[in-house]
């Protein structure tokens, strides 16, 4: 089996690393296709170099717009590579615009579709992310799962059983193997400090939400400094806002290992990602989420991170109140790095036979597969 796997931003290439060392170590073909949905070399070269990804087969170059303009720019340059390039199946990874549009093509061209990180759930299907994860679950043969509530979310909408596999967490098989380098690097502030990142439209679109969440931040930067890489989509609001950043630092973004070295030396992640609610836990840093839900329990009923939803107020008083404690580097189950080995061991055991049919289909008029009775 030749399967092309699917990477396109950020988060995606932390996914998709140890998957292809995995091919790569177990002498298995697999294609690599870039979307190019990240582009800058900031946040996608820069990535590529720190986890070691191999040039991709083909980049689709598709680049930023809408969501219907990235999605439909993606679906027509997929839909064409695949037909040229013929993959045995398509594993994509996470839940961006990329992931939902190479899943619509396979499954609409007939190619199975394995998801790696299925399961999640917000229920708010405000978030773009929402939608793609709902979508591509929906086309999936093969559900892979990080954490448990993912498998009964699954199980939830239909899913059949023999589709879901519980393998972890990949992010940490990438956290781990790169975190002696990580903190080696000579990045951080001397001194405590807290790291933010905010990228989420939910927040940096808002003008008014987000001069309220600058004033908290720039508030509680006086007790910590903060240090700041800034993701390109909230670069232009932060400075159209044109407010006073106190002892907040602002820095482009950061690469992968850089990341993880800001990660592991901070007192403080005040976020609203999901790879750093998650890494952070790994790590042991106390972690804030701003936002007003997550679609990653687990790292907060077993992890480090808060949910502490929108108001700078509530998120000042949380923070200061999280400087007085302590937390210790938490694993939940299958976060122990040999995810990657657990998917391809999935994976080899081909396509799994489903076993259970809608009682709806228990009619004189059709079989129980759905197909006219003769
Ligand atoms: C996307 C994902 C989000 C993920 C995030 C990780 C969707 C719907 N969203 O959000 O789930 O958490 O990636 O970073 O797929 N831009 C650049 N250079 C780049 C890439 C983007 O300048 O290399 C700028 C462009 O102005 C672009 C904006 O960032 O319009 C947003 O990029 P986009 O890929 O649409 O979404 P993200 O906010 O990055």
């Amino acid at each position: 089996m030749r399967p092309v796997i699917i990477a396109a931003t950020r988060p995606n290439f932390v996914k998709v690393a140890p998957l292809l060392h995995e091919f790569s170590a177990r002498d298995q073909p697999a294609y690599l296709v870039h979307t190019g949905q990240h582009y800058d070399a900031a946040m996608s070269d820069r990535f590529f170099a720190d986890l070691d990804i191999r040039e991709p087969d083909a980049n689709l170059g598709i680049g930023s717009g809408t969501h219907a303009e990235q999605t439909a720019g993606v679906m027509v340059a997929f839909e064409r590579w695949a037909e040229a390039n013929s993959p045995d199946a398509v594993i994509v990874v996470g839940d961006v615009n990329s992931t939902a549009a190479c899943a619509m093509v396979a499954a609409k061209v007939g190619i199975p579709v394995a998801h790696l990180e299925a399961g999640l759930r917000s229920f708010d299907r405000t978030m773009p992310e929402e939608v793609n994860r709902v979508i591509v679950d929906c086309l999936s043969t093969w559900h892979l799962t990080p954490s448990a509530d993912a498998d009964v979310n699954l199980l939830a909408e239909g899913v059949d059983p023999s589709r879901i596999h519980l393998v972890g967490n990949i992010m940490v098989d990438s956290l781990l193997k790169n975190l002696d380098r990580a903190r080696a690097l000579d990045i951080a502030p001397a001194g405590e400090f807290g790291l933010v990142t905010l990228h989420r439209p939910a927040l940096v679109d808002d003008p008014i939400r987000l001069a309220a969440m600058l004033a908290a931040l720039r508030e509680l930067s006086a007790d910590l400094p903060l240090v700041f890489p800034v993701h390109p989509r909230t670069r232009e609001r932060v400075a159209a806002l044109g407010v006073d950043l106190g002892n907040i630092e602002l820095r482009p973004p950061v690469g992968y290992l850089e990341s993880i070295c800001l990660q592991a030396a901070a007192r403080l992640v005040l976020t609203d990602s999901g790879g750093l609610q998650e890494e952070s836990t790994v790590l042991g840093t106390p972690c804030l989420t701003l936002r007003e839900n997550t679609e990653r329990p687990v790292t907060v009923t077993q992890g480090t991170n808060r949910l502490v939803g929108l108001d700078p107020h509530h998120v000042l008083a949380v923070a200061r109140a999280t400087l007085e404690r302590r937390e210790e580097p938490r694993r939940p189950p299958l976060w122990d790095g040999k995810t990657s080995a657990r998917v391809l061991d999935v994976l080899s055991r081909g396509i799994p036979t489903v076993s259970w049919i809608p009682p709806y289909l228990d009619s004189t008029d059709v079989d129980l597969a759905g197909r006219r009775a003769s």
